[in-house]
């Protein structure tokens, strides 16, 4: 009885290794990209050894960071290539502003804040690309209004990194973009800069003054990066030697998006250029691909003592939804009309909207609030 009993438990414990062993070596042999060792070695959520962990919390493995070029579906929706707002200065390079963007409540804001700063920038070609099936006529109405030069594209976000809990946001869009870029830009444009900025972001116009000035790949300090606030290169004696960030989480080059700029010529010579999908990673994996080494890296910014860019996040707030059943002579009806068009709420007499509060004809709107101390 008790020696059968520890027979079972051996087996039990046998059967178990096999597994786990098994479960090992399939996991090591499917580690995927081959040069990305490094930067998969930290990775949250990774294969690799990270996938055996997975496993054991019954996580799901992650998806590859490059998918199949069937999988990402780019699809041109208008551009226009005429510098209307401002002329074309030939003695200066252009800028190649890459910004990824999606339909929610803040993009109307968010767009119009950051053209009105390329607004004040000679020589930017606009690429925005949505992460969306379909062109939105509400960007594409703003870019032409706008008057610069602009490429209007849809890149979704492929299907398989959808339901990923840290999904690759706005990786779609850029590859298109930096696609774009390879493809429009000639030499007779004379140089060209590629810089991925986020539609939320925050840009000092000194900014486009210093990513104008890169050669090959430049970096700069981003303000309001993760809990210190500040992600940026250190630079000694005009090299970079390190960087200070709050995340370093296996990466070589801990940057964000808005602290680099790389120059057109020299993607084009770099094939392997790849941004992953791979979220916390991009920008570290596509600075990588571009083989460069920290002394390679030119430091701006005033040698990075300058911020001149803040990683900025619009407040997400619920549509509400409303209605106007008053004053129907008045300017509420056309209103409410654009407050649907640019999203900033649902206006009409629908399920569950509200009445907006109206306060008339000059009198003293509403009661004095005492707050409490
Ligand atoms: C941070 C980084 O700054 C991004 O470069 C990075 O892509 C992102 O995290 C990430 O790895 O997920 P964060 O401010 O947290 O950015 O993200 P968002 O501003 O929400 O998105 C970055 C860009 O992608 C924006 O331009 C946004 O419009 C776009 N986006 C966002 C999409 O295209 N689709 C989405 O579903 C969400
Ligand atoms: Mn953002």
């Amino acid at each position: 009885m008790f020696l059968g009993k520890r027979m079972g438990l051996i087996f039990a414990w046998g059967t178990m290794c096999t597994l786990l062993i098994t479960y090992l070596m399939l996991n090591h042999f499917d580690s995927g990209f081959s040069g990305m060792a490094h930067a998969k070695s930290g990775g949250g959520g990774g294969s690799g050894s990270s996938g055996f962990l997975s496993f054991i919390l019954g996580q799901k493995r992650k998806p590859p960071m490059f998918p199949k070029p069937s999988q990402e579906l780019v699809h041109d929706c208008n551009s226009s290539l005429v510098y209307n707002a401002r002329p074309f200065v030939p003695e200066l390079p252009i800028i190649y502003v890459i910004t990824p963007t999606y339909s929610r409540r803040e993009q109307v804001a968010d767009i119009t804040r950051l053209a009105h700063t390329l607004l004040h920038v000679d020589n930017v070609i606009w690429v925005v690309a949505e992460d969306s099936q379909e062109c939105s006529g509400l960007v594409e109405k703003m870019l032409q209004r706008f008057g610069m030069p602009y490429a209007h594209m849809t890149s979704p976000m492929p299907n398989i990194y959808r339901k990923d809990r840290y999904k690759p946001r706005g990786v779609a869009s850029r590859r298109a973009g930096l696609k774009w870029v390879l493809k429009h830009h000639n030499d007779n444009d004379g140089k060209g800069i590629v810089y991925f900025a986020d539609d939320d972001n925050t840009y000092d116009l000194a900014l486009f003054d210093e990513i104008r000035k890169t050669e090959r790949v430049s970096v700069l300090p981003v303000g309001f990066v993760g809990g210190q606030g500040i992600s940026s290169p250190v630079v000694e004696n005009g090299k970079v030697i390190g960087f200070t960030d709050d995340w370093f989480a296996g990466r070589k080059f801990p940057v964000d998006m808005a602290g680099f700029a790389v120059s057109v010529d020299f993607v084009t010579v770099r094939t392997n250029a790849s941004m992953p999908y791979w979220a916390g990673y991009e920008e570290d994996v596509f600075l990588q691909t571009l083989g460069v080494d920290l002394a390679d890296l030119e430091p701006l910014a005033s040698q990075c003592t300058e911020v001149l860019v803040w990683h900025t996040k619009t407040v997400k707030v619920p549509q509400p939804k409303i209605m106007a059943n008053h004053y129907e002579h008045s300017n509420l009806n056309k209103l409410l009309d654009d407050v649907n068009f640019k999203g900033a709420g649902i206006a009409g007499p629908k399920k569950g909207a509200k009445e907006l509060k109206y306060c008339m004809d000059g009198i003293i709107c509403g009661d004095v609030h005492h707050h409490k101390k």
